[in-house]
């Protein structure tokens, strides 16, 4: 007799595997939103978009540059428009900044057209992460690690109100991305609680 493995129909196969909607990873600064959307969009073959860089390169400004010459409500505007479009693009991987989320319009508009995914990581781990860089106001504004408490406490209500939340441990940035296309494979848009997977 044979043991040879049959596929499971009802498993999705990860290399034809392809989302029906823009895939918006949201999530605090340092959470991986870019390096896993990088990867998870090379994963499916799909394009990514970094919302951050399309900011950028609509401004000809970098993100600390709009922030100091023409403050952070300019910036907030910037991200809405910026984030509409890109949802009007063919279906792809949008990583967003840490604030885009809680845009009341921009979460509309991510409802109507994408599939949200809130990276959900610890805050040692968060702090860990952004010590790496300088570059980005809010948190050189004081004590990073407060800051992000402070963060923490205002967004994380808003962030479950994504369609899936993923959580990230110590991880490296293949693991998560692995988590992620487990959750994006299971997830069926009529479920109406947000699907949590643990690590
Ligand atoms: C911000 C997060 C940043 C960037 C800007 C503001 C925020 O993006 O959009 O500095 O408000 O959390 P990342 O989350 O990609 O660092």
């Amino acid at each position: 007799m044979s043991h040879s493995a049959e596929p499971d129909p009802s498993v999705p196969d990860a290399a034809s595997f392809k989302p029906s909607r823009t895939v918006v990873l949201v999530g605090l600064m340092g959470s991986g939103k870019s390096s896993v959307g990088r990867k998870l969009a090379h994963r499916l073959a799909l394009p990514f978009r970094d919302a951050d860089i399309e900011i950028e390169h609509a401004a000809g400004l970098s993100i600390p540059e709009i922030f100091a010459t023409h403050g952070e409500a300019y910036f907030r505007d910037g991200e809405r428009r910026v984030i509409a479009r890109l949802l009007d693009e063919p279906v792809h991987i949008l990583a967003t900044g840490g604030g885009a989320f809680m845009d009341a319009r921009t979460r509309a508009a991510i409802a109507a057209k994408g599939i949200s995914i809130w990276l959900r990581v610890e805050l040692d781990e968060l702090v860990r992460r952004t010590a790496r860089r300088n570059h980005r106001p809010l948190l050189n504004q004081g004590e990073p690690r407060q800051i992000l408490a402070g963060l923490m406490e205002v967004r994380y209500p808003v962030y479950a109100g994504a369609d899936i939340i993923v959580d990230g441990g110590a991880g490296d940035v293949d693991e998560m991305v692995d988590r992620v296309l487990a959750a994006l494979m299971a997830y069926t848009p009529a479920a109406n609680a947000a699907a949590v997977h643990n690590e």
